[in-house]
């Protein structure tokens, strides 16, 4: 079993699929944390993100144990992740990982949840249910500084807005694997719902499916 979560930044679908593993037994991955990863890596040894051959070549040689690092959270994380996401080299060299890990999760998980931009229209496009999660513009700013703040981030909500606009713009209008609904994805908008009631829809969907 495959369940594909897509959205644009702070939409609520890592929250969603990080509940949504839980209840269910299923291993979840944060495909986020991979571009963060890479973009990171450049970004920390003075590189630029956006040049093809020094980020390919980061995600090539990408140290899995770096996932768990505090940093890769921060706002320039995400950015720095943004740029390399729209290379191509980049996405193929993430690709196998995100596969296998749908494939055959981690601990003989009976099914996996994945979270990202492109899961249901590139990497699994064959997953079980696929969900695009959406959230109007005003309300991911406003969930995103809560969590920069409690992570201990001095960020003004200004620039946590300005620098979300970029990246969905970016993440939308690139040219490979761009941030899409697939066809058959189910839209959840997450405006006004709790993260108890975004996980309930989903259960809902699921218990429909039977
Ligand atoms: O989900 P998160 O905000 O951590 O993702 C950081 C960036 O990584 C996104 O803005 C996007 O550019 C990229 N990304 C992607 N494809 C995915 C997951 C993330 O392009 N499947």
């Amino acid at each position: 079993m495959i369940i594909a979560i897509d959205g644009p930044a702070a939409s609520g679908k890592g929250t969603l699929a990080r509940r949504l593993a839980a209840a269910l037994g299923y291993a979840h991955l944060d495909t986020g944390k991979l571009y963060r990863a890479v973009g990171w890596a450049v970004a920390r040894a003075g590189g630029d993100p956006g040049d093809p051959q020094t980020a390919e070549a980061a995600a090539r040689s990408l140290d899995l144990g770096l996932l768990g690092d505090p940093a890769l959270s921060s706002d320039e994380a995400g950015m720095a992740a943004s740029k390399v996401a729209a290379l191509p080299g980049v996405r193929a060299a993430l690709l196998d990982f995100q596969r296998a890990f749908a494939a055959q999760p981690p601990d003989g998980a009976r099914g996996a949840v994945l979270d990202g931009r492109d899961i249901g229209t590139v990497v699994c496009p064959g997953a079980d249910l696929k969900v695009f999660v959406t959230a109007s513009l005003e309300v991911r700013a406003q969930r995103r500084l809560l969590e920069l703040r409690q992570n201990g981030q001095d960020v003004k909500e200004e620039v946590v807005k300005r620098d979300m606009r970029e990246r969905d713009d970016r993440d939308r209008t690139r040219s490979v694997a761009p941030l899409v609904p697939a066809d058959d994805a189910v839209v959840l908008d997450t405006s006004l719902l709790t993260p108890d009631q975004a996980l309930a829809a989903v259960m809902g969907l699921l218990a429909k499916r039977g």
